[in-house]
């Protein structure tokens, strides 16, 4: 994917998903990503000038800010930046009151960012900056640094949780998009479904060939991803793909053909781009030996790996905490 297309994905992704969390599903109490955050905040001054890399809406932000508040400490000054094109009015308007200590820099790749040099105490990023690890990056990440800073990420581990979810998600989009026809003939059905608005024509397609065929092809399709639903232990995109049928072909009988056929699109499209993101994220997550070569990389920059270590939330792995300073 280039940078324009990941641009308008993660535009969009943003867009529909404004109040989900990236962490969904492994924010908990014991998990070591909430630690992470928590010793982050720990370190902070008062003064301290912080840059989040990849920020999306600013949830790495919200934690360091809550942690800060729970510790009864004075909130420093953040600011996020990230490639995609996020209303930054709306993402102040969730700090509330703090809006003062907190900016954003949308439309902005990490690979070239408009900050002074040494502009940052604290560099971090969650799950983010992964998806963008060249030289030029780790370049201008340590050109915003000042000297005697320190780094602190979260990046994808090649063998968490999150990664086989991805892994699964990922074999079930490319399933439903690439091998199965089972939106073409979700397609093909739509006009038959918009003749039964004409009561007249409920007998008719009983006994029309091509309807009765299409039917059939719909049914066998249907029971192939129901028996993929039942070996899954993430079925998600492929109920919602079955669910979706349902309301196409209602919304056929009830609006036309043509909303219909508009919601298949639209569906198709969004998987489509999920499709794409999840492809990304699982090329983006680093095996130990990324990781180690990472490190390399890093010191190459004069910089110090303080600390490398894999993150769980109730004993599953869920990612690699990379302190440098
Ligand atoms: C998985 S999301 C993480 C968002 C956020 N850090 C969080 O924890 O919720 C990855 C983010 O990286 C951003 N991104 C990807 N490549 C980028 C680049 N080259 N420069 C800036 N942001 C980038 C995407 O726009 C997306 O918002």
């Amino acid at each position: 994917m280039n940078k324009i297309e990941r641009q308008q994905n993660w535009s969009n992704y943003w867009k529909k998903h404004f109040a989900d969390s990236c962490c969904q599903g492994i924010e908990s109490e014991n998990s070591d990503i909430e630690q992470f955050w928590l010793d982050c905040a720990l370190a902070l001054n008062t003064g301290s000038k912080v840059l989040d890399l990849c920020t999306g809406k600013g949830d790495a932000i919200r934690k360091l800010i809550d942690s800060q508040i729970k510790l009864g400490r004075d909130i420093s000054s953040f600011t996020g930046v990230d490639l995609s094109e996020v209303d930054k009015g709306k993402v102040k308007d969730k700090f509330t009151d703090l809006t003062k200590n907190v900016d954003f820099f949308y439309n902005t790749s990490i690979e070239d960012m408009p900050f002074k040099s040494g502009a940052f105490d604290v560099v971090i990023s969650q799950f983010g900056l992964e998806y963008s690890l060249n030289h030029q990056t780790l370049k201008e990440v340590f050109r915003v640094l000042t000297e005697g800073g320190t780094a602190r990420f979260i990046v994808h581990h090649a063998e968490s949780v999150l990664t086989d979810v991805a892994k699964d998600e990922h074999q079930h989009t490319t399933y439903l998009l690439e091998d199965s026809s089972f939106f073409s003939v979700v397609e093909k059905l739509i006009p038959v479904f918009a003749k039964l608005r004409n009561p007249a024509n409920i007998e008719k397609l009983k006994q029309d060939k091509e309807a009765i065929e299409l039917r059939k092809r719909f049914n066998i399709e249907s029971n192939l991803i129901a028996s993929k639903i039942e070996s899954s232990a993430i079925p998600d995109v492929l109920q919602e793909s079955l669910t979706l049928s349902d309301l196409v072909f209602r919304m056929a009988r009830e609006q036309g053909a043509a909303k219909a056929k508009e919601k298949l699109q639209e569906f198709i499209k969004e998987l489509e781009q999920s499709n794409s993101r999840i492809e990304e994220l699982i090329e983006a997550a680093l095996t130990k030996k990324e990781l180690i070569e990472l490190c390399d990389t890093v010191k190459q920059f004069g910089r110090n790996v303080e600390s490398m270590i894999e993150l769980r939330s109730d004993n599953h792995k869920v990612a690699w905490g990379l302190i440098l300073s």
